[in-house]
């Protein structure tokens, strides 16, 4: 399984390792709707697959969700193995087994915790991602190097200068990842710290879809993380100090987003749809302080409003 644009590039050697057929799936979102699945699932019958194959997820993480959710489903479950191609699936789509796909507008509503039996990550596919990819997965790289402080937090504040440092940084990230999962595989508790900058994250991210603009998931978490940082300010969860190191550090990297004060609105009606919400509202993973991020923060509209006045109007 792969998509077109990635098959381009790698797909001619991989098939000398792993000989096989070749199923396709959209590229980036679009792999993720109802339609494409019913696609994959029916060419999937029509070439005789059954619960003795293997399938074999190779792309971004969009493409992994798909795959490894249809996989998950397909005559109630085909063992499949991920290849991740993107930054942003090495460090985190890849692990964890979270398969998904979206309802619309409505990021990773439907889906299965279903882990791929092997994960095989290889730095070589770095080469070929735009600075956008690149940057993308970064805002994972950053949420999990605010999970865990030192040494991350330190490591992440210049880009790496070799592949013996992407090596390295992939290989912290994905373990940092699954020792979080391995503690709480269907999410019933700690592992609801993964989820810091998304609340906002996935409400931008949809936000912007919905204005026919693209922003990459992980550069949607990085400014979630940055407002988020605001919110926990406001709510007094964390000093003024390392707020001001977070936002920093996302500055850094991240060039601050504008839009125009009516969006604002429909942000809060998409954070309204968000699957982490409980009865009570909104439920963010907030920052503590740099190593300590905590979940189950209940936010109020007006907290939020005042973190993206600061957000929107301070220079970053
Ligand atoms: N399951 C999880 O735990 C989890 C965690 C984080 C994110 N996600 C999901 O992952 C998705 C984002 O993943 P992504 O950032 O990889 O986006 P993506 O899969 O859309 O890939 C981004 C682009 O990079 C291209 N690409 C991938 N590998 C390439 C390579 N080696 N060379 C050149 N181009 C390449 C893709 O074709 C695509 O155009 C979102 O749908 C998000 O919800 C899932």
């Amino acid at each position: 399984m792969s998509t077109q644009r990635v098959w381009a590039l790698y797909g001619e050697s991989l098939l000398k390792h792993a000989p096989g057929s070749v199923f396709f799936l959209a590229d980036g979102e679009e792999a993720k709707s109802l339609t494409a699945a019913e696609a994959l699932w029916k060419s999937w019958a029509k070439a005789g697959l059954h619960r003795g194959h293997l399938v074999i997820a190779f792309g971004g993480g969009a493409l992994l969700d798909a795959a490894g959710f249809c996989a998950s489903t397909y005559m109630r479950g085909l063992e499949f193995w991920y290849i991740p191609s993107s930054l942003l699936a090495m460090v985190d789509a890849a692990v964890g087994g979270k398969t998904g796909l979206n309802l619309g507008t409505l990021k990773n509503y439907i889906g299965t915790f279903h882990s791929a039996q092997h994960v095989l990550i290889c730095p070589v596919f770095l080469k070929s991602l735009g600075s956008e990819e690149l940057l993308s997965g970064w805002g994972e790289i950053l949420k999990h190097a605010l999970i865990q402080g030192e040494p991350l937090w330190s490591q992440t504040a210049r880009w790496p200068a070799s592949e013996a440092e992407w090596s390295s940084l992939l290989a912290q990230n994905s373990s940092l990842k699954q020792q979080i999962v391995d503690s709480d595989f269907r999410e019933s508790g700690k592992r609801k710290v993964l989820n810091a900058g998304h609340s906002v994250g996935h409400g931008l991210e949809s936000l912007y879809r919905e204005l026919g603009q693209s922003l990459p998931h992980g550069v949607a978490v990085a400014h979630g993380l940055a407002i988020e940082t605001l919110v926990a300010y406001r709510m007094n969860v964390i000093s003024r100090e390392q707020g001001q190191a977070i936002t920093t550090r996302i500055d850094q990297f991240f060039s601050r987003l504008s839009w125009d004060h009516s969006h604002t609105l429909r942000l809060f009606s998409l954070l309204n749809q968000d699957k982490k919400n409980d009865s009570q509202g909104w439920q963010f993973s907030l920052a503590r302080q740099i190593g300590d991020v905590g979940y189950n923060d209940l936010v109020s509209p007006n907290t939020l409003s005042w973190a993206l006045t600061q957000y929107l109007n301070l220079p970053g």
